[in-house]
């Protein structure tokens, strides 16, 4: 096992990730790419002004927790069903000089046993299994944190597998992302109802191989899941080339995005912040490009500026790098693209 450096944290584990593979490792995982997935968790925290008790659910080396503990001042358990796991994260607390519960459990018994405020799941792949215990365990007003790697089943490149998980068809092309995020708000939401529970979600997003969404569980609203089509339309009922059913409220609360950072993080909250206020779904800018009939895409700004100076909404989004968010109509966007090229 190495010693590594991340945040305000010393720690050991097993390096996996890009050479390795995820979950590919024997010891105890620590994956230097997901970094930024843990920076911004840390930071968005810090919005929250959070003070009861949060789970690291499946906490290998234990990474995430001790830095919410170090750096946003948090109350941390641990849990992992790995002893290995459980051994480390006992020697990685008394290296950063903390003091906290660690259980070599399956999360699904933890939660059953205590109650927490704010559940953190980020497993090797798809967190379906573990979504009904916490969701029906969590404090009243609890947070959960949930991560999931199985992209290609969630984001469109295994239809039948999605329905099967969750219930939900997906969408292929640029919008895949976030359609995959609203399945899995959807199939969450889904859950909580059965528990006379809903969901509110606090910031959801996709970066390399994974999606994570943060939401709160609340008391029981009326909420319908509904269908997105290729167009960006919404349905209430099942139509022709659609995503359903899937959660078409608000993903991302921009009262909770953090607007102190810098560099690649504060780019990326800059952008949710933004795109938070569009419409569900995302147009492809080569799309929208061949629908002009005007040859080479205009830079992505320059289409956005284009749509905000008719007066429509416009955003870039972290869901694709091709995508544009925008609540214009078909002639408005093909008109759009036209103006950008003499911007
Ligand atoms: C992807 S790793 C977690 C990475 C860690 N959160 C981090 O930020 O580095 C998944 C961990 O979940 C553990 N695990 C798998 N199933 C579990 C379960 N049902 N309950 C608790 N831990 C589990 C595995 O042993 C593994 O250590």
């Amino acid at each position: 096992m190495i010693e590594h450096q991340e945040g305000s944290a010393n720690f050991l584990a097993n390096l996996s990730g890009k050479d390795k593979g995820p979950g590919k490792i024997k010891g105890v995982f620590y994956n230097p790419s997901m970094k930024f997935s843990r920076d911004l968790n840390v930071e968005f925290a810090k919005t929250l002004n959070f003070d009861g008790l949060f789970l690291d659910g499946m906490a290998a080396s234990g990474i995430r927790g001790i830095r919410l503990a170090l750096e946003s001042n948090f109350n941390v358990d641990f849990c992992d069903t790995s002893k290995l796991a459980i051994e480390t994260i006992n020697d990685n607390l008394k290296l950063n000089n903390l003091t906290a519960n660690v259980f070599h459990d399956d999360v699904q018994n933890v939660v059953k046993r205590k109650k927490y405020d704010w559940i953190d799941i980020d497993p090797f792949g798809t967190p379906a299994p573990y979504l009904n215990s916490i969701i029906e365990n969590v404090n009243n007003n609890g947070i959960l944190g949930i991560a999931a790697t199985d992209t290609a089943v969630l984001c469109g490149a295994k239809p039948s597998v999605c329905f099967k998980r969750y219930g939900a068809y997906s969408m292929k092309r640029v919008a895949a992302k976030e359609v995959g995020v609203r399945i899995l708000l959807g199939k969450i939401q889904t859950l909580a109802k059965k528990n006379g529970r809903s969901i509110e979600p606090l910031l959801s997003y996709s970066e390399g191989h994974h999606l994570r969404v943060f939401l709160r569980v609340v008391n029981e609203r009326n909420i319908t899941l509904k269908w997105l089509n290729n167009k960006m339309e919404v349905s209430d009922s099942e139509v022709k080339d659609s995503a359903g059913p899937i959660w078409l409220e608000n993903i991302i609360n921009p009262e909770f995005i953090p607007d102190k950072c810098e560099g690649q993080l504060g780019k990326f909250f800059e952008i949710l912040k933004k795109e938070a206020h569009g419409p569900p779904g995302l147009f492809d800018i080569n799309d929208m490009t061949r629908d002009a009939q005007v040859g080479q895409t205009p830079r992505k700004l320059k289409i956005v500026e284009s749509l905000e100076s008719e007066g429509f909404f416009a955003s870039v989004s972290i869901f694709s790098p091709l995508g544009i968010k925008t609540n214009a109509p078909h002639q408005a966007r093909t008109q759009a693209v036209k103006n950008a090229q003499s911007l």
